[in-house]
């Protein structure tokens, strides 16, 4: 999934140019493209699909050319994910309707491929066995609310996986933090495992508009009207993520723990976490910038610019070349808000 706009991680992050097409933490390569190899290590790349913006389209063909352009698939406007994921699972229900499916943002960072590798493939294997909604699960470190959190029976349901008692996006701060001390919850990595069959029969059963709307049309996947049939469905759909729409109403949702050095390079505290500190604890993004009597601070300008930051704490500090934002650092679930608010009176 490499259709989103990463408001979180504004102004590096642009609608034109999002965030999992950066290098954000400065590695040689792109999130994106960190994400396809960590697949096309154990997946045939025919098998692997992105399913992005046609804005984006290509961007995702200059970075990915390895990839078959027909497995870059355009939506004609930005719905969230649950569109995104229907999508995909209606053009497989036509080849086949029992292959089990990974569903996986672009925009993540994971050190350890090798485990991650492992997981997939034992999740893989799980829903090819059952009708199961199956997501990775990772023990929480704070009381983030941009995430999913998911409270799991005790008794394993097979070796290592576990029935979801519930699942709730998105919480606010008081609700995270409850659910934080009590120790009894693990984030979503928002890394989804399911049969193309059992994701449709989900979305029948709790979006029915919308798997409605995609059924009327399936006759068209994987033929010259595709683009047509997509130019129907998107404006009537709504936009909604498939955690809001499916993962919080399902009945058969399952996890597996799992710990494979995952970050969601979402906002700027999870690049912060991520890059080097120098000794007052400020992440310093590249060596033009200079820091004094600073504190804890995350710090990112262009190359071409002499930034001097001295005397702030706890704030986060972006230039670009037309956006300067300085904020504290935990207000930064706010910038979606806004970006959204600029954008409205722009
Ligand atoms: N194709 C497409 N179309 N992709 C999209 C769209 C869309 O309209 N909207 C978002 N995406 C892509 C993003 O680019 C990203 O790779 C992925 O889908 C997830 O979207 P985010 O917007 O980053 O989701 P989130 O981080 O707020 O929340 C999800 O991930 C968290 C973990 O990172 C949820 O699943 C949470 O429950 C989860 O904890
Ligand atoms: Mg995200």
């Amino acid at each position: 999934m490499a259709g989103g706009i990463g408001s979180r991680f504004w102004p590096k992050s642009r609608t034109a140019y999002p965030k999992q097409f950066l290098d954000i933490l400065n590695t040689g390569k792109t999130l994106i493209q960190w994400t396809y190899e960590r697949f096309a290590n154990f997946i045939p790349t025919e098998n692997i699909f992105v399913v992005t913006s046609n804005e984006y389209t290509s961007i995702v063909k200059a970075q990915l050319p390895q990839l078959n352009e027909a497995n870059i698939l355009a939506e004609p406007s930005r719905k969230n994910t649950a569109p995104c994921i229907a999508y995909m699972a209606f053009k497989l229900q036509k080849e086949n309707p029992n292959a089990a499916l990974i569903v996986a943002p672009s925009d993540h960072m994971i050190l350890d491929s090798d485990t991650f590798q492992q997981i997939a493939l034992k999740a893989l294997k799980f829903v090819s066995d059952h009708k199961a909604l199956l997501t990775l699960g990772i023990k929480p470190t704070y009381p983030n609310t941009g995430y999913g959190y998911i409270q799991h029976e005790v008794q394993e349901f097979k070796p290592g996986i576990y029935k979801v008692k519930t699942f709730t996006e998105k919480p606010n701060l008081e609700l995270a933090k409850t659910f934080l001390s009590s120790g009894d919850f693990l984030w979503n990595a928002g890394i989804f495992v399911w049969k193309v069959s059992s994701i449709l029969e989900a979305f029948e059963k709790y979006q029915p508009e919308m798997y409605e709307l995609f059924d009327a049309e399936k006759q068209q996947f994987n033929t010259p009207e595709e683009n047509n049939a997509l130019n129907r469905i998107y404006p009537l759909c709504t936009n909604i993520s498939i955690d809001f729409a499916i993962m919080e109403k399902a009945d058969n949702v399952y996890v597996l723990p799992a710990a494979f050095g995952w970050s969601d390079l979402g906002t700027w505290n999870s690049a912060y976490e991520n890059l080097d500190k120098d000794y007052l604890g400020n992440a310093v993004a590249s060596d033009n910038i200079i820091v004094i009597d600073a504190t804890k601070c995350m710090i990112s300008a262009e190359q071409d610019k002499l930034v001097v930051v001295q005397g702030i704490d706890d704030c986060i500090i972006v230039d670009t070349d037309d956006v300067l934002l300085i904020c504290k650092k935990d207000k930064e679930q706010a910038i979606k808000e806004y970006v959204a608010e600029i954008k409205r009176n722009k």
